[in-house]
């Protein structure tokens, strides 16, 4: 018998006992002896099917030498913080849905895992089921990696989605999300982009091997989008995603979270409600795109659980999950060039001193355009020179 225990019993730590109970008998043969939760940490208790195993006090798991494996699903950072770092310091393997904290604290985690001969790992914090950190460094290994953007905010999607598809209003389809148990505690962290630029920090950290800051990645959210220029971006072929993007350059590396117009035709395009999908560019394979359930108990404990079961099972640690502590080089996005789409009051000829080539998708009192690729600096500029209603960037 293999014994683990889990700390927070919110959606997603219901979810990792919910999948070790429903899928035991397959779990068994793949381990070859029966996974049990032996713990599970609340701050308070409650009635239901793990009651019994319920605690408040740490150190119950911590010095329980039988419990090898900790999953964390409390979140934020201070408690899982400080318990993670007390489980490996006992020589526990530690597995985590919880981005903030891998994004803040990952770098010295690992170290500390290292240190202790465990392991920390962590599939579940970027695109909730979706396999895409395990493939990123280990199929891809022989890469280099110039590029990663993706869908990385299954609530936002939903909500896109849902206002585009159904009329619904943006109030509505964040408490649906809420209800399906896909937005965070505190929903700001997924409408302001907070959440995506979490998991582009750790796609990013692993894809280019350098701690990238989530302090000095701008995080664009969808709060400000208008459902116009949604209309707009769909009558010209086009979608409206929140993307999050992290791009090797020759000096360094930059990521920044924001939304982006989409070409119809790219298979981005049409990822939907609270599906993710990730592309990541190696310089042998080309592009290479994961997609699925990005949020959601199940789905999201289907990645803590095959870590639990990776951890177990590997011999050797996994060191290509890894990055150095030197965050040098990072670039500013607004240096990044990309076209840009513009909705300004009045018509074209105020704009046209200021652009070259234009392709215009909606004309009338306003005009929308696209610009040939411009820095972000640039589109700045010209927006406040122009009064633009919106700026956005254009995917390509
Ligand atoms: N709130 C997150 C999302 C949960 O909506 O994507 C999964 O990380």
């Amino acid at each position: 018998m293999i014994q683990i225990a889990i700390m927070g019993l919110g959606t997603v730590g219901t979810g990792v006992a919910k999948v070790i109970a429903e899928n035991s008998r397959q779990i068994e043969r793949k381990l070859g002896e029966p996974l049990q939760v032996k713990r599970v940490l609340v701050r308070r208790f409650k009635d239901g099917p793990y009651r019994q195993l319920m605690t408040d006090d740490f150190t119950k798991i911590e010095e329980d030498d039988d419990i090898r494996v900790v999953v964390e699903t409390i979140g934020g950072v201070d408690a899982a913080y400080e318990y993670t770092k007390r489980a490996l310091m006992a020589g526990k393997h530690v597995v985590t849905a919880n981005k903030q904290l891998v994004a803040e604290k990952g770098c010295e985690l690992l170290a500390l895992a290292r240190r202790k001969n465990v392991s920390y790992l962590f599939e579940a914090s970027v695109g909730g089921g979706i396999p895409v950190l395990h493939p990123l460094t280990q199929c891809m290994a022989a890469n280099r990696i110039d590029e990663v953007y993706g869908i990385l905010n299954g609530t936002t999607n939903y909500i896109l989605t849902r206002m585009v598809r159904t009329g619904a209003s943006f109030a509505d389809a964040l408490a649906e999300a809420q209800e399906k148990g896909y937005a965070e505690a505190d929903p700001t962290a997924d409408v302001e982009g907070i959440d995506a630029g979490r998991k582009t920090c750790i796609l990013a950290d692993l894809a280019f091997g350098h701690q990238v800051d989530p302090d000095n990645v701008p995080m664009e959210g969808i709060s400000k989008l208008y459902l116009e220029d949604v209309k707009i971006a769909e009558r010209g072929g086009y979608r409206i995603k929140l993307l999050g993007r992290a791009v090797r350059l020759p000096n360094g590396r930059s990521a920044y979270v924001a939304p982006h117009l989409i070409q119809e035709d790219h298979p981005m395009a049409n990822v939907e409600d609270v599906f993710n999908a990730v592309m990541v560019k190696g310089n042998a394979t080309g592009d290479v795109m994961f997609y699925g359930r990005g949020a959601g108990e199940m789905p999201t404990a289907s990645a803590c659980v095959s870590d639990v079961m990776e951890v177990l099972q590997s011999s050797a640690r996994r060191d290509e999950i890894n990055w150095s502590e030197d965050g040098e080089g990072f670039v500013d996005p607004a240096e990044l060039k990309n076209r840009y789409y513009f909705r300004i009051p009045g018509s074209l000829t105020i704009a046209a001193a200021d652009f070259g080539e234009v392709e215009v998708l909606s004309e009338g009192s306003e005009t929308a355009f696209l610009t040939e690729p411009i820095t972000g600096r640039e589109a700045q500029a010209h927006a406040e020179r122009l009064r633009a209603i919106a700026c956005l960037r254009v995917l390509g």
